[in-house]
């Protein structure tokens, strides 16, 4: 049995009939081919699906599909329109991406924090994205990146 869902993706109206046990982040990734958005554990544990609903972050591996029935999804291919947007370029230039792998749940779930707080302290940093796991960076660059971003694009 499936089920018709309506999602607006990255401001994409999409009407998809989907089995309700299907989860958003495969929605994303391979009905809608949008592989910007990857998939790690798929059990809520590293926040590589990390998505914005309705301009908030959420784990997308554990949305079910009808929970997202009518509502506005942005992915990180959402996130610029032809050119990079400044977390993406900050990310870059302050060396915050190896693997890559984190890297769009680690920059959407930024985003949506410099969305409410668009000066917020280490802390606050170190607490957002406290569920977006890399193993790479050690990050203090991902964090050095978010910084530089709040300041340069907010003052
Ligand atoms: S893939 Fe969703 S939290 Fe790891
Ligand atoms: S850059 Fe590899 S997991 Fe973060």
């Amino acid at each position: 049995m499936k089920v018709r869902i309506k999602v607006i993706v990255n401001g994409e109206e999409h009407h998809l009939d989907v089995k309700p046990n299907r989860t958003l982040v495969d929605v994303l990734r391979e009905e809608l081919s949008l592989t910007g958005t990857k998939k790690g554990c798929g059990s809520g544990q590293c926040g590589s699906c990390t998505v914005l609903m309705d301009g908030r972050p959420v784990i997308s591996c554990l949305i079910l599909a009808p929970q997202a029935d009518g509502r506005e999804i942005v992915t990180i291919e959402g996130l610029a329109d032809q050119e990079p947007q400044p977390l993406q370029k900050a990310f870059a230039e302050k060396g915050a991406i190896q693997c890559g792998y984190c890297t769009p749940g680690m920059i959407l779930t930024a985003k949506a924090l410099l969305d409410v707080n668009p000066k917020p302290r280490e802390e606050e940093i170190r607490s957002a994205i406290a569920g977006n796991l890399c193993r790479c960076t050690g990050y203090s660059k991902i964090v050095e990146a978010i910084k530089s971003c709040a300041v340069s694009e907010f003052e």
